[in-house]
């Protein structure tokens, strides 16, 4: 079986290049068939999250040509609108989701089946069934797991959110782009990709304000045009990548990235005694000893990500006293310590909160990825730690990370993708 095998213990170093957001990237691709004219979207990360919903709007009739490794033109004109979307492909993925808004502003009808995602607990869509249901749509859940959405007619409302929802916010500003009138949503989500969709959005001809507040207004508009459009950076690539060269006390510059949207996580590596530099479009971090101590609590943006909160906890399970790393988003996000405990950390989990006891180096071993970040962060304590680790289950840390052991290796990881014990023992002779 497909892992990753890693020899800690080297400091990494040198420049590293970030590939576009892929959860901007997601609505981005979904939004791109509410016209009939072609959109060209560069910086599209090459991972498996993207292709699985490329494949899942190709499957319905949507014509998806590859211009580059980065670079997709797509075109929604041939959509087949009676088709339920339901496939191998859309039940993958919890991004698929937001082709109910999409499908939903521009046909007034769409039926699709419930995502899938990372196991990172219950995920409930009450909030986007709320939204649509606002707008005058009628939603009925069908089995085997369909989201039927309906209207005559979609009309602009005033939503306020119950809680703070990223996928809520996206799926309702697609479906209100599209509708009759003024929609307001209150309480929504700031995340840079809510703000990368909204200007799509508007490159397509849509009105949207305020998009990276708390309250955004959506003017709904007939119709999209195309569009040509460049995809944001990856806040949490570079933040893991942030988290790795601290993790390893090495020294890199982390390349392509809008240093604004790091402040959470730059902010908490300065307070545990890392040197970081900030350019326009670049972030150097440092340390060169053990780290301190901090406490954090995942919010959303512009809080400290969850998303983020795996990788902090390895940083923090290394360093040098008592943290305390309190998960407010979601209710199951620390399978992964179970994983770290075989690797020494000192780290107990009471309900929501982890209290970390930092240990003076992890010991290697044999993990498996419980879900995308974990398993990145997972690679990132294997690094740090003296000796051979093995990481199975890497095809969740695939759907978000394009080429990561081969970035980690041009900054001095040891780190390959092996399968046969072939392949093991020439790893084991290259990395000594
Ligand atoms: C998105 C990201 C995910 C990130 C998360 C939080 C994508 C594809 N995924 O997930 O990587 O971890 O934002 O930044 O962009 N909730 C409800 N009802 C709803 C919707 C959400 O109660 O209808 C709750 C969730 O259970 C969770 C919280 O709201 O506790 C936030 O979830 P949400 O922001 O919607 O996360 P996703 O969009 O699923």
């Amino acid at each position: 079986m497909e892992h990753y095998m890693v020899k800690g213990g080297t400091p990494l170093s040198g420049e590293v290049e970030i590939a576009g957001a892929k959860n901007a990237a997601l609505p981005i691709i979904a939004a791109s068939i509410m016209t009939n004219e072609t959109v060209l979207i560069e910086n599209v990360p090459d991972v498996s999250d993207i292709r699985t919903l490329l494949n899942a709007i190709r499957s319905i009739g949507a014509h998806v040509e590859k211009v580059d490794r980065h670079s997709y033109r797509i075109n929604g004109s041939p959509i087949n609108r009676a088709a339920p979307v339901d496939n191998e492909y859309v039940r993958k993925i919890r991004g698929s989701y937001y082709l109910i808004g999409s499908l939903l502003g521009k046909y007034k009808t769409a039926s699709v089946a419930l995502p899938g995602g990372c196991n990172i607990g219950l995920r409930p869509i009450d909030q986007h069934i709320k939204g649509f249901k606002a707008l005058g749509a009628d939603i009925r859940l069908r089995p085997p797991g369909l989201v039927d959405a309906r209207a005559e007619n979609l009309s602009g409302a005033h939503i306020y959110m119950d809680v703070v929802s990223v996928g809520a916010t996206i799926n309702i500003m697609m479906a209100a782009a599209m509708a009759d009138g003024l929609t307001i949503i209150e309480n929504a989500a700031k995340e840079p990709h809510v703000v990368d969709l909204a200007s799509f959005l508007n490159s397509m001809g849509a009105s949207i304000k305020g998009a990276g507040t708390d309250v955004i207004r959506i003017r709904g508009v007939k119709r999209l045009h195309g569009t040509e459009y460049s995809i944001i950076p990856d806040q949490i690539e570079a933040g893991t990548f942030m988290f790795a060269a601290a993790a390893t006390r090495g020294d890199v510059v982390i390349r392509n990235v809008i240093p604004k949207h790091l402040e959470s996580i730059s902010a908490k590596l300065l307070e545990v005694g890392c040197q970081i530099e900030e350019s326009d479009d670049a972030v150097r971090v440092v340390a060169t000893r053990r780290l301190g101590n901090t406490n954090v609590k995942t919010l959303p943006y512009p809080g400290f990500p969850t998303d983020m909160q795996p990788q902090i906890t390895i940083l923090l399970g290394l360093s040098n006293g008592t943290s305390i790393v309190t998960e407010s988003i979601f209710e199951n996000r620390f399978k992964y310590v179970d994983e770290l405990t075989k690797m020494g950390a000192h780290i107990t989990v009471e309900g929501n909160t982890a209290i970390i006891e930092g240990v003076s180096g992890y010991t290697a071993a044999n993990l498996s990825s419980p879900d995308l970040r974990a398993g990145a962060a997972l690679v990132i304590a294997a690094m740090a730690a003296e000796g051979f680790s093995e990481i199975y289950d890497i095809h969740y840390i695939e759907r978000g990370y394009e080429d990561f052991p081969e970035k980690l290796r041009k900054l001095g990881a040891l780190i390959d993708k092996v399968d046969t014990e072939d392949d093991k023992r020439r790893f084991i002779f290259r990395a000594g």
